[in-house]
């Protein structure tokens, strides 16, 4: 592959990216935990779930843009607070939160990333979200809170599907530890790909020095590795309501795949939800975001905001997750994969992609807008499974599978 003109989908974006990224980088954005069930498990629920198409209906006057928390998006995303946006590109961050600006979408800044959180607040423009984990140190949560109010942001995500940690082999087989520390094997990697050594390592060794969680609080600086994935087991949903009453704009809680858990949100005043299971990173054995949207929509949908996460990889997937009951998506791994291979050009790129395959699907449906996509175009799998059943077809003459 030769570069951006190159990539006509998300998946070529990918493969982009292994061509430049170091292995350890690569597989930390690409995979999941223990043995990747849930990243596929993802693409899976994507895949089964199938259209009906409609034929003849005027679409001249079609919108793929949406509106979210009362304001409108060209595109029915936000971008994903992804960590690691510095390390597939120098200053990552502040490429995606750019491509965010130009393709009018919101983009979440996650309190792993590399760049500080001031930084992009004062060169990106457009719509900025800020993502935090609530720490056994409270302190430091607010801290941090308090300075994305400082700077601008204007809603803050908070993830809660991490609480005791995750279990990533891959990144010890492979010697990378976060905060990184060079070793043998990251070092012969790194070498293995001198225009990621140069383009983004070297410059960050010039300006910055060494990529590091550039957002902890001062406070926590000594304790650098920890704050991130720290034993949090005493967090719990009273902490989300002091947030609340701390917290005066926009708010989100992501990493919900029960409807109960999404009901305690609301009933807390989030302003909106992101049913996402963290791309299948944390937890190997959870079921797949896309099939968890359809209770927690039975449960809260019409009270609050629904974003979806996880597994997006096409224009159609969006198109599914819509119909399904999520005001918009979030995208995860197809920006990183868009900065990996070309920076802000990249994060557009793969944007453009999308936002041309969610229009084609619009297309096939006959909707001239996110608000006509509804669960009735789709036909999964156990719905035909069942209709055959009903007509005494034996399951051997199924043709969907
Ligand atoms: C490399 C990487 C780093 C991530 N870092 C964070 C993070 O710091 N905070 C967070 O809430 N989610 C994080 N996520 C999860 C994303 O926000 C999102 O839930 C996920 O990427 C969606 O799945 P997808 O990548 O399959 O689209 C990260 C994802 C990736 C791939």
């Amino acid at each position: 592959m030769s570069g951006l003109r190159d990539c006509y989908n998300v998946e070529d974006l990918r493969q982009e990216a292994r061509t430049r990224l170091p292995k350890w980088i690569f597989e930390f954005v690409d995979r999941g935990s223990e043995d990747d069930l849930a990243v596929s498990h993802n693409r899976e629920a994507f895949r089964r779930l199938k259209f009906r198409n409609r034929a003849l209906v005027d679409l001249s006057g079609r919108d793929l843009g949406t509106t979210l928390f009362g304001k409108r998006i060209n595109a029915p995303w936000a971008l994903a607070p992804t960590g690691a946006a510095g390390l597939c590109w120098y200053e990552g961050e502040l490429a995606l939160a750019k491509a965010a600006a130009a393709f009018g979408v919101p983009f979440t800044m996650a309190i792993g990333s590399t760049t500080p959180l001031e930084k992009v607040a004062d060169h990106a423009g457009g719509w900025l979200w800020f993502q935090i984990y609530i720490w056994e140190n409270r302190n430091w949560t607010y801290e941090l809170v308090d300075r994305a109010k400082h700077a601008g942001y204007s809603a803050l995500v908070v993830t809660v599907d991490v609480n005791l940690g995750v279990n990533r082999e891959f990144n010890q087989r492979n010697g990378y530890s976060n905060p990184f520390r060079p070793g043998y094997r990251t070092v012969r990697d790194i070498l293995k790909k001198p225009g990621w050594a140069t383009s983004v390592l070297l410059r960050y060794l010039m300006t910055t020095g060494m990529p590091r969680h550039a957002n902890n609080p001062p406070s926590a600086r000594s304790q650098h590795g920890a704050v991130l994935r720290g034993d949090n087991s005493t967090v719990v949903w009273d902490d989300l309501a002091r947030l609340r009453e701390r917290w005066p704009h926009k708010l989100i809680v992501k990493g919900l795949t029960h409807p109960e858990d999404a009901r305690k949100a609301v009933d807390i005043g989030a302003d909106g939800i992101s049913v996402s299971n963290h791309g299948g990173r944390n937890f190997d054995s959870v079921a797949a975001s896309v099939d968890c949207l359809p209770s927690i929509a039975a449960e809260v949908g019409g009270k609050t905001t629904i974003l979806l996460d996880s597994g997006v990889r096409r224009g159609s997937d969006i198109a599914k997750g819509l119909a399904l009951g999520a005001n918009a998506v979030l995208l995860g791994r197809p920006m990183l994969w868009g900065i990996a291979a070309g920076g802000e050009a990249g994060a557009l790129h793969a944007q453009k992609l999308l936002l041309r395959e969610y229009e084609l699907t619009l297309g096939h449906l006959g909707c001239a807008n996110a608000a006509e996509l509804h669960p009735g175009l789709i036909v999964s799998d156990e719905s035909l499974s069942a209709h055959r059943s009903v007509a005494g077809q034996s399951p051997a003459m199924e043709i969907v599978r």
